[in-house]
């Protein structure tokens, strides 16, 4: 990872493992109510980093999948995970409707596939994951970092080689 602001973090994958890696790495820092705003094209690697990140924080990964079958996918765990794909959803009132707000739990995380077409939806204070195709086997994933004593943490981590 490498800092790019005071709460901005960029991290280049060259592989799957690494994209593991790099979620180990952020796991730590994710805590019950957060909100994952996850934004890049098709194929980008949004599902594969919230695999990633279900391994870490000990969730059944095996269970994470595109939720193209329906709005939402939930994996226990000991922080439990809310993984939503909103890429099918055509505005954030069809969101509303389906009852999307209440799917953002206080006891869990929320990870949002195609955050940007609800996001006036989404909580203020939430981290965003931008994530991008470089090639075949990279990714380049940038994280924002809601704006409190975790940003620290993130660049402590970047700091330190994660
Ligand atoms: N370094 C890497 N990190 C993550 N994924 C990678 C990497 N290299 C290759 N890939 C591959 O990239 C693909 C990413 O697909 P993924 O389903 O995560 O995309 P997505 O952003 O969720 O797309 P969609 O918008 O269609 O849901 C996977 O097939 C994965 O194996
Ligand atoms: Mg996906």
């Amino acid at each position: 990872m490498r800092p790019l602001s005071s709460t901005v973090v960029e991290f280049l994958s060259g592989s799957e493992a690494e994209t593991d890696r790099f979620a180990a790495a952020l796991a730590p820092l994710l805590r019950p109510g957060d909100v994952v705003a996850l934004d890049g094209d098709l194929g980008a690697g949004k599902t594969r980093l919230v695999r990633a990140l279900a391994a870490a924080l000990g969730c059944d990964a095996a269970q994470v999948s595109s939720p193209t079958f329906g709005l939402v996918q939930h994996y226990a765990g000991p922080l439990p995970l809310v993984h939503i794909d909103a890429y099918r959803l055509r505005d954030c009132d069809e969101f509303e409707e389906l009852g999307g707000r209440e799917l953002f739990e206080a006891d869990a995380v929320t990870l949002i596939e195609w955050a940007d077409r609800i996001a006036p939806s989404l909580p203020t204070k939430r981290w965003t994951i931008a994530a991008e195709h470089v090639g075949p086997t990279s990714r380049r994933y940038r994280v924002a970092c809601p704006p409190d004593e975790r940003a620290a943490r993130l660049l402590a981590a970047a700091a330190g080689g994660a």
